[in-house]
């Protein structure tokens, strides 16, 4: 029973029984987590303070500029994972390939896989805009004993354990989900404590906030933009408001606290739109769903979706699940 107040330590505890696999080890593996995100959040408190702003000179596999905070938040949640026994490989948007972790025996016996964004909406780092991270969390497919090969990461997303993201915005907060209901803890940060602020949050059935990147309307396919005319339209409590931050977390964190749709649809310059498929889209679906909504390429369940590639793009409609309905009836 999630009690107000409850730190997330005590939290995890009292509900070990909700993990799929309960032998500790997962609960081990979100203490973890939110270790490397209090160490990342400090550091993003810092920015402008300390030279941790501006690009870090590399592009990444998807052709971005890495920035310093991609890189910084990337090693702490290696680093984190690695040291303990549970986790067998991590993928990260900002490492090309995944990587092995044998532990400390050399036996490969971790149970554990991880798909990471360390840090995203890398855009807003520089202005002091709410920036986030997720997570998936996937129990390996291939025998214990052997190296993680590329299917214990091309998992579809119903087989998710735990997701969950951090938003480090005017307070931090780290939401997730082992696939019993959804809840957010807000850090203390004079404590360095995480406490339940959100208990079982619930996404609204309906809302009047669309968020997508209008700039690339005329790319945007038909139904994409019949569907914006719709949400400006003058009838029935429209025309809705629009809302981009440009951080896929803040954005569907304001979104389930709100009512809202989240849209990244493809589009004539990028066939499969631009947010990535297993540590983007599959995670925030799974929370999402979890809390009530709905996610979609416009057409299918997200999380039914048969991944083939570690940083494959998939077009993204997320949030409310009436509007998420109706946009998906403009698709059509
Ligand atoms: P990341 O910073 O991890 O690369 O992710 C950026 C993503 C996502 O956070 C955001 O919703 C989207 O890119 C914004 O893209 P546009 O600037 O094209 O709107
Ligand atoms: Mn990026
Ligand atoms: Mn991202
Ligand atoms: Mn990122």
């Amino acid at each position: 029973m999630a009690k107000k107040n409850q730190t997330l330590g005590e939290f995890i505890i009292e509900n070990q029984a909700d993990f799929q696999y309960s032998s500790g080890e997962l609960s081990r593996l979100i203490n973890s987590i939110r270790l490397a995100a209090k160490v990342v959040n400090h550091e993003v408190n810092k920015a402008g303070l300390v030279d941790i702003t501006g690009a870090a000179g590399e592009v990444n596999i998807q052709g971005e500029d890495q920035q310093k905070l991609d890189v910084y938040a990337n090693d702490k949640f290696i680093q984190t994972l690695t040291n303990r026994e549970i986790v067998c490989g991590i993928a990260s948007e900002e490492n090309d390939d995944f990587i092995t972790i044998c532990g400390q025996k050399e036996d490969h016996n971790n149970k554990y896989v991880v798909l990471i964004d360390p840090l995203d909406g890398s855009s807003n780092i520089d202005v002091n805009v709410s920036v986030g991270t997720i997570f998936s969390i996937y129990r390996r497919v291939t025998p214990m004993g052997s190296p993680v090969t590329i299917d214990d990461f091309l998992q579809e997303g119903n087989q998710q354990v735990a997701a969950g993201y951090v938003v480090y915005g005017t307070s931090t907060m780290l939401v997730y989900t082992t696939g019993h209901g959804v809840n957010g803890f807000t850090l203390n940060p004079a404590i360095g404590t995480y406490y339940l602020s959100h208990p079982n949050m619930q996404f609204p059935e309906d809302g009047n906030i669309y968020s997508i990147n209008e700039g690339n309307y005329n790319h945007f396919p038909q139904g994409v933009k019949d569907y914006i005319k719709y949400c400006q339209n003058q009838e029935d409590g429209r025309p809705y408001t629009a809302r981009y931050i440009g951080s896929l977390v803040s954005d569907i964190h304001r979104n389930m606290i709100k009512g809202g749709i989240y849209i990244y649809p493809k589009s004539s310059t990028s066939s499969n739109g631009k947010l990535r498929l297993l540590y983007e889209c599959n995670p925030m679906a799974f929370i999402v769903e979890q809390a009530g909504g709905k996610a979609s390429d416009g057409h299918q369940r997200i999380m039914d979706l048969k991944p083939t590639e570690l940083h494959q793009r998939v077009p993204f409609f997320c949030g409310s699940k009436n509007m998420v309905e109706k946009a998906e009836e403009f698709m059509k």
